[in-house]
């Protein structure tokens, strides 16, 4: 396995291009099972869960080249089966039952694992889909869905605004019989863009970024070609890059407008962001950064995508903050890593309270998830001597080429096998 060996303590000097959505990219390209015509996409972060995603679309039938940020989706004769040997490197594949259910009237998609941050089910995406005709079996830890003829069009109340659930019944409601409302829709900008795609293929819907959501259904979607927007998430981890280290980052790309409830937050720590001409200018404010309270929510409140990275800023402010995780049951297996180097987080049950010191201790780290990684990274770069961050395929599904955006900008940071 691979690790990241960061040698800390250098403030992160330069500029940085925000890389393309990667939650906005996984269900934009399995949209094309949606759409029976060529798509070229645009700004496709070259990532790990990108490539699981192609090679998902290949084996349903599609035809699929990634080349320079660019990616075409040909549409080829689509089989209903997504195999557990890939659903289980990445849940989001689950996203592949609503355009399959749309265009092939069954989906045979392997129950997606929990991971380590969660059990992550999907009763809710199921739920909805019921309503719009289609029934669900559990086969041999598959979910098997079919619908006799095409989904019809429901009146649909979401218990949570669930992301993946949105999603999935946006691909679905767009090809079916007459008109669907999604009530306690997820306003996350990723489903925006994909609501967005899906109106650049020809499909009719009002509402996205609201928690209601229209879509009256058409009868076919045509290709075309689409951008995928900037990773806010990415961006965020980047901003806190700048804060940490105690230097200043511009960010090309950066999606301001997707982040104000980060930047309120670090602006509130003491962080100066603000916009300066094709760039987002990140540095302290000429002081150290002090502690504040966090509570994750959905969209538009604090996402908890950036929960671990606002963590790791934390552990080195003066003063103390509360983190609330409110999203998933598991998110805080960053906090034992981070404080075997040094940091002071006490946890009671989804809240940590994180108490600053004035130096964490380079050290021998564990990434657990994603977001976890990203947060160990963090710490790296601003703790004294050396940290090795192991298992960082975790990282390699998010964030693209991470050790020469940072070695760009000053980092010591190398790649090596275990
Ligand atoms: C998406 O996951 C993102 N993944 C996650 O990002 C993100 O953390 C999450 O939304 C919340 O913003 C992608 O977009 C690929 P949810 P998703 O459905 O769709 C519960 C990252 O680091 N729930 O909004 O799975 C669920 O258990 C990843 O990039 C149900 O109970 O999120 C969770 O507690 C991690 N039943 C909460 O809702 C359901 O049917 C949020 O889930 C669906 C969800």
């Amino acid at each position: 396995m691979e690790k990241l060996i960061i040698e800390g303590g250098r403030p992160l000097e330069g500029r940085i291009r925000v890389s393309g959505s990667k939650n906005a990219a996984l269900p934009i390209l399995l949209a094309s099972l949606a759409v029976d015509g060529p798509v070229t996409y645009t700004n496709v972060p070259n990532l790990r869960d990108i490539n699981t995603t192609l090679r998902l679309l290949d084996i349903l039938g599609c035809g699929t080249t990634f080349e320079n940020g660019t990616v075409t989706v040909t549409p080829g004769t689509l089989v209903p089966e997504a195999p557990y040997e890939l659903v289980k490197t990445m849940r989001a594949s689950v996203l592949c039952l609503g355009p399959l259910l749309a265009r092939l009237c069954e989906a045979r998609v392997s129950l997606p694992g929990g991971c380590a941050i969660g059990s992550r089910p999907v009763d809710l995406h199921l739920k909805a889909l019921e309503k719009m005709g289609a029934t669900f079996d559990l086969e041999q830890g598959y979910i098997h869905g079919t619908c006799d003829g095409r989904l019809r069009g429901a009146h649909i109340q979401f218990d949570f605004p669930t992301v993946g659930g949105t999603e999935n019944l946006l691909m679905a409601a767009a090809l079916a019989e007459g008109e669907t409302v999604l009530v306690n829709a997820a306003r996350e900008p990723e489903v925006v863009d994909l609501a967005n795609f899906l109106c650049a293929c020809g499909a009719k819907i009002t509402g996205q970024g609201t928690s209601i959501i229209t879509i009256e259904g058409v009868e076919r979607l045509s290709g075309c070609e689409y951008r995928i927007m900037p990773d806010r998430i990415e961006a965020g981890t980047y901003l806190c890059a700048a804060a940490i280290t105690d230097g200043e980052l511009l960010l090309e790309d950066c999606p301001m407008f997707e982040l104000e409830a980060v930047i309120a937050k670090l602006r509130e720590m003491g962080v100066y962001i603000e916009e300066k001409g094709d760039v987002v200018v990140a540095r302290r404010n000429g002081g150290g950064v002090h502690g504040v309270d966090v509570v994750t929510l959905p969209f538009p409140g604090f996402p908890t995508d950036m929960q671990a990275q606002i963590m790791a800023l934390m552990c080195l402010s003066q003063g103390s903050g509360m983190i609330k995780e409110t999203i998933f049951e598991n998110r805080f297996m960053h906090v034992q890593e981070l404080s075997r180097m040094g940091a002071h987080i006490t946890l009671d049950g989804r809240t940590a309270m994180v108490r600053g010191v004035d130096s964490l201790i380079g050290a021998p780290v564990m990434a657990s998830d994603l977001r976890a990684s990203a947060s160990l990274v963090l710490a790296g770069l601003a703790a004294k001597g050396s940290t090795e961050v192991q298992r960082i395929y975790h990282l390699d599904r998010g964030y693209e080429n991470i050790e020469h955006k940072l070695e760009g900008v000053g980092a010591r940071i190398t790649r090596a096998r275990d």
